[in-house]
């Protein structure tokens, strides 16, 4: 892999990422909310970032953007003209090709409308803003849950070894909801322990890798008849939700449950 990517932590929870490689200091910035940060690496490893990529047009996506073109001159790549800066809009199954990494675009509508993930096949990275987030999902803001749902398999049917970097460090909580709220799990009390020290070894989660999302990842599994079995026995979960629900009640029930835990 020619590409290397530095993880750039902005407000509470969010993550930015910048892409580089070193041979020619090359680099793409993803969803910058802070400008300062990533200036600052950029400048300390005296990387010319050539683009932006933005999955969508929540403020602490896109906040960053302005700063980040007052300094440099590059593309800004997103799926709407009303993101400010925008100067290449992009959509479902675009390619965009930079020298040392090159990108897919896929339309993943649920969270926002115009929501778009970046996928490199030949890299193993998914850049997935609030779509998918490491054992969860983005909120539905602005679709259905059925554009959502869709929009999950379609990173679903993606290698077990992509590697995905997220928008968000929600992975402890969302962990946190499936054992305690969806399945039964004997060791959970160490599961938890494990990831809680992992994130603060690493000082993130980031990135997580796909194949393992698709076992555990409630959000991944609507339509599994397993993972239902078990959602549908578990004592918090008793005549609520049948096994035999549709695929879309399965989300949406997870969703709703996740929304108020
Ligand atoms: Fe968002």
């Amino acid at each position: 892999m020619n590409a290397k990517v530095e993880i750039v932590k902005q407000l509470v929870d969010n993550y930015s990422y910048i892409i580089y490689e070193k041979k020619n200091c090359l680099g793409i910035i993803v969803d910058p909310s802070e400008e300062e940060p990533i200036i600052q690496f950029l400048e300390k490893n005296y990387i010319k970032p050539v683009a932006i990529l933005a999955t969508h047009h929540h403020t602490d996506h896109i906040s960053g953007i302005k700063g980040i073109k007052k300094k440099f001159s590059l593309q800004v790549f997103s799926p709407s003209k009303s993101i400010s800066g925008t100067t290449n809009v992009v959509t479902e199954g675009q390619k965009i090709n930079f020298n040392f990494v090159n990108f897919e675009v896929i339309a993943t509508p649920g969270h926002t409308l115009d929501h778009i993930v970046y996928y490199s096949k030949k890299d193993k990275i998914l850049l997935s803003g609030d779509t998918i987030f490491s054992y969860g999902c983005g909120r539905v803001f602005e679709g259905t849950n059925e554009q959502m749902l869709n929009s999950l398999n379609k990173i679903k049917n993606l290698p077990d070894d992509t590697m995905v970097y997220c928008g968000h460090e929600y992975t402890y909580k969302n962990l946190e909801f499936v054992l305690d709220e969806i399945i039964y799990r004997e060791d959970k009390k160490i599961v938890k322990q494990k990831c809680k020290e992992m994130i603060s070894k690493k000082g993130s989660s980031m990135p997580f890798d796909l194949g393992h999302q698709k076992h555990w990842n409630p959000f991944l599994n609507c339509n599994d008849i397993y993972y239902r079995q078990e959602i549908s026995d578990f004592h918090k979960n008793k005549g609520e939700i049948a096994s035999d629900a549709s695929e879309l009640e399965f989300f949406t029930y997870i969703r709703e449950k996740r929304n108020g835990f």
